[in-house]
């Protein structure tokens, strides 16, 4: 994988999902947009009609839960044990083991493959798109969310700057944050885009513990723990002063169509 921010990010991603498995579901299970959270949106992408749906870099799971339906076979894939772990705690699966560049799948054998974050997680995409165009059926669907950086509001980007000032970064992924030239990218795999849609979602802060969750959860390789401290003792500044803090999450959802 390449050094991207002069990071080694397969022992980084290995350190940080063995050590705080469910992060980043803790993060977005609780990120709302009204009633519903990023996993529900990329759910309902989804057609019923789709029997055999692989759950892409699952983590502990909680997608694929999401996408659970009466007569559905979901199977969620990840790289990490402890995540997965933590999946079978919750339900039986199935589980796999396995990486998302090697998907152990037949060709064509899949109604649907759907990722929450997997995308800004693994690379090198072209790879990962490939593999996912080769095990989806004619027809198939692709779905996707990852974070990204609209929309915000002018009160989003304030509490933003004050983080990444304490911070001094933004948090970091080994893929692109913003995808470019995306619809190209799917047509060389033999896919169209189908839609592309952003929704600004929300987590709400309402004590230390909670502002050491959030930023627990985010890629941060290179930041010292002085400035983790730094960040959360901000956001514990903002819930004295204000009762509580509203984080953005803006998420961008893909879907293709093989
Ligand atoms: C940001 S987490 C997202 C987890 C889950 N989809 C969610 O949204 O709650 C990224 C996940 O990608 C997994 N991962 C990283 N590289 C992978 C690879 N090459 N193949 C499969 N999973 C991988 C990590 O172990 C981690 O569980």
């Amino acid at each position: 994988m390449a050094r991207r921010f002069g990071v080694d990010w397969d022992s980084y991603l290995q350190g940080f999902h063995t050590e705080r498995p469910g992060s980043t579901e803790q993060v977005l299970s609780r990120a709302m947009n009204g009633h519903h959270t990023p996993y529900r949106w990329l759910a309902r992408a989804v057609s019923a009609r789709a029997t055999t749906v692989l759950d892409l870099a699952c983590g502990a799971g909680a997608m694929t839960r999401e996408l659970e339906l009466p007569g559905r076979l979901v199977v969620g894939i990840d790289i990490s044990a402890a995540e997965l772990e933590l999946a079978q705690r919750r339900n039986e699966g199935p589980w796999v083991r396995g990486d998302a560049l090697r998907l152990p799948f037949a060709d064509e054998s899949l109604d649907a493959v759907v990722s929450s974050m997997g995308m800004v997680v693994i690379h090198p995409t072209s790879r990962l798109l490939a593999e996912a165009a080769r095990v989806l059926r004619p027809g198939g669907m692709l779905a996707f969310i990852a974070p990204t950086v609209r929309p915000v509001s002018p009160g989003d980007v304030r509490i933003g700057a004050n983080l990444a000032s304490r911070l001094r970064t933004l948090p970091r992924f080994p893929g692109p944050l913003e995808f470019t030239d995306f619809a190209a990218t799917l047509r060389n795999h033999g896919m169209r885009k189908y839609e592309d849609g952003r929704e600004r979602y929300h987590v709400t802060i309402h004590s230390r513990t909670d502002a050491e969750t959030m930023v627990s959860a985010l890629y941060l390789p290179t930041t010292s723990q002085s400035r983790l401290d730094a960040a959360i003792a901000y956001l514990e500044h903002e819930v004295r002063k204000n009762g509580k803090v509203e984080l953005a999450v803006p998420m961008r959802r893909i879907v293709a169509l093989k």
